[in-house]
Order: structure tokens, then C-alpha cells, then sequence
């Protein structure tokens, strides 16, 4: 039996970091994915094969004796461990940046947790779950927290979800995800990577002591946060760009104040002002990437003015899917 999932990495739109300590954010789905495919072996281990390498580690092994990189997997065949009584081979393929703050890791619980759930068939009926996504996407949460404690669980959420949604995530009384955010013009944006590598769990620790020295400001800088992503919501409904532009740019001063950039973020967003209507940090920062609205005209200007050893490239934010559960063979 084989059970394949596939899952987007993100972007962060505006309100990272500010999310972690309960404010709203707006996340997108990226064309990039990450696909996982699992199968019961005669072996009695768990192997996991990825770009980042191969493990083998014996079915009665416990997450917290692996790698911090394979953690994750390790933790989701153990929450299974009382179904399972063969060996489980767990094999990513990804085409989405790891470490750039792009939802490489999220990408991974996601897709991971949908494909083993989907092996253990019984499992939904034994425990009367009716809303698997739902059930899949608190796993996935729960193995992201093996690596990455302070989670906010809004990557999770949009590499589930798919599309623009505003986290977190509300639902009709009829069970209908009242959280995505339409989009019905073309948003093209730009992703640059700084090609610097950074620790999400270190910059959000970073944050956190941010608040704790600047307790009064850092409540304020939240409750700006919540206003800014108000009035974006209005923004994308009317189709104004020029404002969304400007909320990009003065979200960017929010991270620039709790000290989540750097210079060559610094250096990557003030190229790029010219020809964008705004540019900013997305994801945890300290490294990663950067994203820009800039119209289509200018998107050739681009590579001249970020410098050849960055990586950047266009995403389409509309109409993405989420988690897509392959195909089930036996
Ligand atoms: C990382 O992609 C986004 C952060 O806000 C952390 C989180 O929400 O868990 C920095």
C-alpha cells in the first residue's frame, strides 16, 4: 500500500512574527510544493529518505532520539505506532527552498501527516474523526512543534488550506472555511532570496525577548499590526494596489523594529523601492527572502538591481491548491 500527498510552501503576505503573539496575519500558498509518499515495509524501522538525507531508526524509536530534520516524520509514524505493526518508508520530494521562510518544514508536516494518515484507513473510523482535514492538520501542527515549538501553526494552516487565507482561520457553522480571502485580480509578486540561511525558532525567540524588554511598545507595534491588516483587507477587495503597496512597506517597519532584518535584507529592499509599490520581509527574517509588488514591466529590471548571486523569481497569488491527497494504491 502506497499513500502519496502533496502539500505548498507559503509566503507571508503581512503579519509574521506579530501572529505569534496573537495578532491576525494573511498567508499565501506558492506554486512550489513539497510530495510525500509512504508505504508499510517487511522491515520493522522507520526510514525516512529526504534531500536532506536518509535515516533508519527502529519502529519502537521515539522523536526525540533523531536529528532535529527528521524529527518531524519520526514523531508522526510514532503517533501511529499502536496501528502499525510493520515498518513505514517515508519519502519527501520538494521543490521549495529549505530554510528561506518559504514553508519548506511546514510543507513537509503537512503533506507527511496527510500521507501516513492516509496507510492507516481504520484509524478515522476507530476514532469517529469527521473532519480529517481538520484531524491532519493538528498532527501536522503538533509534528512541526517537535522542531519548532512557538509555532504560531498559520504556515500549517495555508499549506493545508491553499489559496490567501487570514489566520486564524474561522468556520461557518456549516463547517465552511469563512477565512479565505478571494482574490480576484492577478497579484503577481516577487520572492527574492537572500540566499542567508536563518532559524525561525531563533528569530521568534529573538522576538520574544523584544517583547519582554519593550512590553508597552511591542503592544502597541501589535495593535498597529491588527489595524494594518484591516485596512489590507479592504485594499484587496477594492483591487487597490497602490494601498497594498504602502501596507507592505509600512508592515516592513514593524520588522525593521523588532529587529527581525539585517543589511542585506535592508540592501535588498531599498534596490528594489523604485520599481515596487512596496517591498518586505516574509516569514521569520534575519535571512530568507523578501517579497515586492512590482508590476509586470519592471519585473525585467529586477536581476540588475538585486545583483546576480540572489535568487528571485515570480509567484502567482491566486487560486492555489492546498493539500492534495494523491492517489491510495494497493
Ligand atoms: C514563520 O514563517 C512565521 C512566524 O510568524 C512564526 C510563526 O507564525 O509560527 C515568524
Amino acid at each position: 500500500m502506497k499513500s502519496i500527498a502533496s502539500a505548498p510552501g507559503k509566503i507571508i503576505l503581512f503579519g509574521e512574527h506579530f501572529v505569534v503573539h496573537g495578532t491576525k496575519a494573511i498567508l499565501a500558498a506558492i506554486d512550489k510544493r513539497v510530495t510525500v509518499t509512504s508505504t508499510f515495509t517487511e522491515n520493522k524501522t522507520i526510514k525516512v529518505n529526504s534531500q536532506l538525507g536518509t535515516i533508519e531508526v527502529p519502529i519502537s524509536s521515539s522523536h526525540e532520539e533523531v536529528k532535529s530534520e527528521f524529527r518531524p516524520f519520526v514523531y508522526l509514524a510514532e503517533f501511529f505506532s499502536d496501528q502499525n505493526h510493520s515498518g513505514l518508508e517515508i519519502t519527501i520530494d520538494s521543490d521549495i527552498p529549505i530554510g528561506v521562510g518559504l514553508g519548506s518544514s511546514s510543507a513537509c508536516c503537512v503533506s507527511a501527516a496527510a500521507s501516513i494518515f492516509g496507510l492507516f484507513d481504520g484509524f478515522r473510523h476507530k476514532l469517529g474523526i469527521l473532519d480529517e482535514v481538520g484531524a491532519i492538520l493538528d498532527l501536522a501542527i503538533d509534528a512541526e512543534r517537535t522542531i519548532f515549538p512557538d509555532t504560531s501553526g498559520a504556515d500549517c494552516t495555508v499549506c493545508t488550506h491553499g489559496g490567501v487565507i487570514e489566520y486564524p482561520i474561522k468556520f461557518s457553522e456549516m463547517g465552511n472555511l469563512q477565512s479565505d480571502i478571494r482574490i480576484s485580480f492577478d497579484l503577481n509578486l516577487l520572492i527574492a532570496n537572500s540566499m542567508i540561511p536563518h532559524s525561525t525558532k531563533r528569530s521568534v525567540e529573538k522576538v520574544s525577548k523584544f517583547k519582554e524588554n519593550n512590553e508597552e511598545r511591542f503592544s502597541q507595534l501589535c495593535d498597529l499590526e491588527t489595524k494594518l491588516i484591516d485596512e489590507v483587507n479592504l485594499a484587496l477587495k477594492n483591487k487597490d494596489l497602490t494601498t497594498l503597496g504602502l501596507k507592505m512597506s509600512e508592515n516592513q517597519k514593524y520588522l525593521e523594529e523588532i529587529q527581525v532584518s539585517n543589511d542585506t535584507l535592508r540592501d535588498m529592499i531599498s534596490s528594489l523601492k523604485e520599481i515596487s509599490l512596496g517591498v518586505k520581509i516574509t516569514g521569520a527574517g534575519d535571512g530568507g527572502c523578501i517579497i515586492a509588488l512590482v508590476s509586470d514591466e519592471n519585473m525585467d529590471k529586477v536581476p540588475a538591481l538585486l545583483g546576480n548571486d540572489k535568487e528571485c523569481f515570480s509567484a502567482k497569488i491566486r487560486d492555489l491548491n492546498g493539500l492534495v491527497r494523491e492517489r491510495l494504491e494497493k
